[in-house]
């Protein structure tokens, strides 16, 4: 755990352009100064991540909101009031200061208040916005605890160990076009939340198959090393070597070699507090070589969890 000196460590290599992994409430975060584009290049290149993939510019005051974005509509500003600080990103036009290789060359930034105090605290004493996508490989599992950053980006700069995440899954990213409220990836925040915070707000909360406008939407991603099923099936003999993810502590017949537990009976923000670790211990796992896990049903938090096992699952793969 990390006491003001570890952050006041942090802070002072931010400023000198260095990567600093710090937690926030949904995931780690691999973090640089937004305002130094050579910095934010080393993310990419730490990070194995193609170019055309924005990233999140975490602030620490809604002040900062106003400088880096251009037009801020009144809407936005009731969601952040809501939701700030916490697990929720607006994307907006974006204004001169952020350089363009955060945004990939997008004329928006995506922007969000993390809840959690470590990161809050790295934010101001780094005294700039601290550009950061999740602190792991791209396309491979986010990570939920510093042993899940180390595992993945050794060469990063520090690590600042604030334990396990709360929430669990990353952030719920919107965009606001006046009284049309887009949501580019689900994530904690529903759809639901966001529709009770903007009554008479039009909510698209599917958009059409074929956009990709956040490359989060890839079909591919959040992924394990080792092959992951979704599998409802849970009686059946499984093949030798494999691990059994389930969502409730009960009695069953199946045969695995190693089971997981991500919540003592279907309690969906425990799934998502429990999901990626729960990945991780598998991938970890030398005695386990593919993974089952059950679905969830996709309603509330629930279309969220499915948004994230679908991209990470082996057979939704360049076939779906
Ligand atoms: O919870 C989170 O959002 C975590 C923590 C660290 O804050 N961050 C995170 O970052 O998940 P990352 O880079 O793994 O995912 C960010 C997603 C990407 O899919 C990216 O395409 C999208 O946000 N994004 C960023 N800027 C965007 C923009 N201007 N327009 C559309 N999508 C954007
Ligand atoms: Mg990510």
């Amino acid at each position: 755990m990390n006491n003001h000196n570890d952050i006041e460590i942090a802070a002072g290599l931010i400023q000198k352009g260095k990567l600093v992994a710090f937690p926030t409430e949904t995931v780690y975060g691999l973090g640089a100064n937004a305002m130094d584009p050579l910095a934010v290049a080393r993310i990419f290149e730490l990070k194995e991540r193609p170019s055309f993939d924005p990233l999140i510019v975490h602030i620490a005051s809604v002040n900062d909101l106003k400088k880096l974005a251009g037009n801020v509509h009144e809407n936005v500003l009731r969601l952040v009031d809501k939701f700030w600080p916490g697990p929720l990103t607006v994307v907006l036009p974006k204004s001169k200061l952020v350089p363009d290789i955060v945004t990939s060359g997008l004329p928006t930034v995506g922007i969000r208040m993390p809840k959690n105090d470590i990161a809050l605290m790295l934010i101001k004493k780094s005294g700039c916005p601290v550009a950061a996508p999740s602190a792991n490989k791209f396309g491979q599992l986010s990570p939920v605890c510093a042993e899940h950053v180390k595992k993945q980006l050794p060469q990063t700069d520090y690590i600042l160990d604030g334990g396990k995440t709360e929430v669990g899954i990353e952030s719920t990213i919107v965009s606001v076009n006046g009284n049309v409220c887009s949501i580019l990836r689900p994530g904690y925040i529903t759809a639901i939340d966001i529709e009770n915070a903007l009554p008479g707000t039009f909510i698209f909360d599917i958009l059409p198959p074929k956009t990709n406008i956040a490359p989060g939407l890839l079909k591919s991603h959040y992924s394990p090393k080792k092959p992951l099923f979704i599998t409802s099936e849970t009686a059946d003999v499984l093949p030798s070597s494999s691990g059994l993810i389930l969502h409730s502590r009960r009695n069953h017949n199946c045969k695995a070699d190693k089971v997981i537990y991500t919540s003592v009976n279907y309690n969906y923000t425990e799934i998502a507090a429990n999901l990626f670790s729960a990945l991780h211990d598998m991938e970890e796992d030398e005695k386990i070589s593919r993974i089952f896990i059950e679905p969830v049903e996709e309603t509330g938090l629930g279309i969220a969890i499915m948004d994230r096992l679908k991209k990470a699952a082996y057979q939704y793969r360049a076939t779906k």
